[in-house]
């Protein structure tokens, strides 16, 4: 965990502008910075970034952030490596806070561990002919061997006792390499071949090994560690870094072996889920790598249900601007049979011609082929799809899916979107500000300017008024950060409730041009506050029939004060 405070110096001591411009070229314009936007395709920059306000937003895409926002999108960096990268610029060190919530901090020793364990399995294999006989007979050459770390694990029950001095040293049972039970310790992997799970930085978090034979479990993966998760971590991501930003995309199989064979025949952007389903944090990691992302599976039952996990679980990580294909293998066959038996060229030309939009996928798996055709069956399908649509990270594309849906159920393009949910607002550029009135404006300034939230008595915001919920939540958590400004109230919101909120605030905040006076604005704002408040309660209280002494009062009071 990395301390909020130190968010905060970092933020202080990065300009936006300069991160970016070193990446993607700006042009002044006004007050702000322009390009045209690295996330979307577009021919006239809509994308912004604010010296001001430490920010960049795009008017045509939404994608918006912090510098540190900006270096995870556009670099594909986890949120801890933005950050470490931005330090590294500023010449600040990160520091760490121990005892902090989430995975149990993994000590610098346990990666030794694992990287120790690794190099041992690697020199097993070469002295073990059948370890290598049996590699030779999946086509795999040494170069990819020694590219993607493979080792072997010997049949002893003890092996590891000559790679480590000390074979009863617990950390050995906490990173997964031994087991303890009644009869005593012994080695978790034997007699297999072993594949290094590798994290983000590269570090060895977990294994994979496979049997030579027959046997079961065919695989055995490492268990839960304090450095292992399987339903986070992507097995040969660090392998095909490089080979993804290139492609600027991302293959996703079902086995470290089709990994594997795809990267021998040339097919290096490939990755795998370590023998479970695609999860939602997978789905964002790889979102993240490339614009494109192929989920690709066995053409059975079993490929058809993981595919529609991995659909449900892509969705929310899905924004405009990034594409999820899904990708059916013959019957029979695997990524690895598959490029083995036809080679790199033809399984390239098979994803070119037969990979599915998500989209396509997803009105496919609801509707079927044709339209339905009784009004069940189309009521059934509009139920199923309302939630998933609304799931969807990615405005544009759900306004087109509900469209299409919308379509193929024989509805008006009206009626498609009343039925599949609210037509998203219309492009920021066109319907700004006044949306949400005054309670939304007021929500805009404060993203702006925290500290004016102690001017605000959160009492006079009126309940049932529009946006007085989300603008009594915004009042209460901004209490708690006071002094910051706007990117650092970005990264302070990072995954707590006002997160979505708070961004989308900012990005209509980036829309007030050059004369706009904040300040003046939000005096005004706080009078209408004020006065939208004393209208309410007067209307209230001379609703009531019978009023106490105290409220007969509070009445002509109200009704002497005249609107500020
Ligand atoms: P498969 O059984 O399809 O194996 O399991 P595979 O990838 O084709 O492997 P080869 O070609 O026989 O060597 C697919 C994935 O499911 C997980 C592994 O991650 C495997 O790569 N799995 C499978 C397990 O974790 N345990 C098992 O016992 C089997
Ligand atoms: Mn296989």
């Amino acid at each position: 965990m990395i301390p909020r405070d130190f968010i905060d110096t970092l933020l202080a001591r990065t300009d936006i502008v300069d991160v970016i411009d070193r990446r993607v070229p700006l042009r002044k314009a006004g007050q702000n910075y322009q390009a045209c936007c690295p996330f979307h395709q577009e021919k006239t920059p809509s994308f912004t970034v604010s010296p001001t306000k430490q920010f960049y937003h795009c008017f045509g895409c939404g994608a918006h952030g912090s510098a540190i926002g900006f270096l995870m999108e556009h670099e594909g960096l986890g949120f801890v490596e933005a950050v470490e990268a931005l330090a590294a610029d500023a010449g600040l060190a990160v520091p760490q806070e121990a005892g902090a919530p989430g995975r149990p901090r993994a000590g610098a020793d346990l990666y030794e561990l694992m990287g120790q364990a690794a190099r041992y399995y690697r020199e097993q294999l070469k002295a073990s002919p059948r370890a290598i006989a049996y590699l030779q007979k999946r086509g795999l050459t040494g170069e990819i061997a020694a590219r993607y770390g493979l080792g072997y694990a010997p049949p002893g029950y003890e092996s590891l006792a000559s790679a480590f001095a000390d074979y009863k040293r617990p950390e050995l049972a906490a990173v997964g390499l031994v087991i303890d039970d009644e009869r005593g310790r012994r080695d978790r992997f034997r007699d297999r071949i072993m594949f290094p799970i590798r994290d983000g930085k590269g570090r060895i978090v977990g294994f994979g090994g496979r049997v030579l034979d027959q046997g079961e479990p065919k695989y055995l993966n490492s268990p839960e560690t304090p450095l292992f998760s399987k339903g986070s971590e992507i097995y040969g991501l660090f392998e095909a870094r490089a080979a993804i930003r290139a492609s600027n995309r991302v293959l996703v199989t079902e086995g470290y072996m089709d990994t594997v064979a795809l990267a021998q025949f040339g097919i290096d952007y490939a990755v795998a889920t370590l023998g479970t389903a695609t999860t939602p944090v997978h789905a964002r990691v790889l979102l993240r790598q490339a614009e494109r992302v192929y989920y690709c599976f066995d053409g059975d039952n079993a490929g058809r249900k993981a595919a529609w996990r991995a659909l449900e679980n892509t969705l929310e990580a899905l924004t405009d601007g990034k594409e999820a294909f899904f990708l059916f293998l013959p019957e029979g066959e695997d990524p690895d049979t598959y490029v083995r038996a036809r080679g790199a060229a033809a399984f390239e030309a098979f994803m070119a011609g037969e990979a599915v939009p998500l989209s396509a996928y997803l009105v496919r798996q609801l509707a079927g082929e044709g339209a339905p055709q009784t009004a069940e069956a189309r009521a059934r399908v509009l139920k199923q799809a309302q939630p998933l649509l609304a799931k969807l990270g990615a405005p544009i594309l759900a306004r087109l899916m509900r469209q299409e849906l919308g379509l193929r159920l024989g509805l008006s393009e009206r009626e498609g979107e009343r039925l599949l949910g609210r037509a998203p607002a219309a492009p920021r550029r066109a319907a700004p500000a006044r949306a949400q009135g005054l309670y939304r404006q007021l929500a805009r300034l404060l993203a702006l300017e925290p500290a004016w939230a102690a001017q605000i008595d959160p009492c006079q915001v009126v309940e049932g008024e529009p946006y007085a919920g989300p603008l009594k939540e915004l009042l209460a958590w901004l209490r708690g950060q006071p002094g910051k400004t706007p990117a650092q109230l970005l990264e302070a919101a990072r995954g707590v409730s006002v997160e979505s909120e708070l961004q989308a605030l900012l990005g209509e905040a980036m829309e007030w041009g050059e004369g706009f006076d904040a300040a003046e604005e939000f005096a005004g704002a706080r009078r209408r506050l004020f006065d939208l408040w004393r209208k309410r309660r007067i209307e209230a209280l001379s609703a009531q029939a019978v009023l106490s002494e105290a409220e007969g009062r509070e009445l002509l009071e109200l009704l002497r004060s005249a609107p500020t």
